[in-house]
C-alpha cells in the first residue's frame, strides 16, 4: 500500500469519527473539503456541486479559488459524472471535450458522484494545477468518503 493510500485511510477514519457529531450533510461536506484540501498537496480546488430543485448544478461548500457558481447543463466533467452515473478520472482536462474551466490553472480532475439513497444529488469535484496529478486508485477512497455523507 502506498503512503498516499495510507493517508486516505487515515482521513476516512478521521471523518468517521468527526461525523459522529452530526448527520447534517452540509456540515459533513464542508469537513470533507477542509480536511482533504489541507492534507493533500496535489489538490488545488476541492468542492461539492449539488443539484437544486430546478436540476441546476450549483457550487456548494469548497476550498480553493473562486469557481463557477452554476455549471452549464450536460457540459463538462461534473455533468458527465452525473449523466454517466460514474466517477470521472481526467488526467488532462484539455483532452476532455466540453471541460468547463472555472480556473485556467486547473489541469487534471477527479469527479465523484454523491448518492442519497439511490439518487445522485451532486458531485465532489477535485482539481489539480498539474497534469496527471491523480492516481486512478484515489477514486476508490473518495467514493468511500462520499458514501459517508448520507450514512
Ligand atoms: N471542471 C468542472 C467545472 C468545475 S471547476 O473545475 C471547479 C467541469 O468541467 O465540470
Amino acid at each position: 500500500m502506498t503512503n498516499l493510500e495510507k493517508k486516505y485511510l487515515r482521513i476516512i477514519e478521521q471523518l468517521q469519527s468527526l461525523f459522529a457529531q452530526t448527520n447534517n450533510p452540509q456540515s459533513r461536506m464542508a469537513s470533507v473539503c477542509a480536511l482533504l484540501h489541507h492534507k493533500m498537496d496535489h489538490y488545488f480546488w476541492t468542492g461539492y456541486y449539488l443539484l437544486d430543485d430546478n436540476n441546476d448544478l450549483l457550487v456548494s461548500t469548497y476550498q480553493g479559488p473562486i469557481a463557477c457558481l452554476k455549471l452549464q447543463k450536460d457540459k463538462g466533467v461534473c455533468w458527465a459524472s452525473i449523466n454517466r452515473k460514474k466517477s470521472m478520472f481526467v488526467p488532462d482536462v484539455e483532452l476532455f471535450p466540453g471541460h468547463i474551466a472555472c480556473n485556467s490553472l486547473s489541469k487534471s480532475e477527479i469527479v465523484i458522484p454523491v448518492y442519497r439513497n439511490d439518487e445522485i444529488v451532486g458531485v465532489l469535484d477535485i482539481d489539480s494545477n498539474k497534469k496527471d496529478a491523480f492516481k486512478e486508485y484515489e477514486i476508490k477512497y473518495l467514493e468511500q468518503i462520499n458514501i459517508l455523507i448520507y450514512s
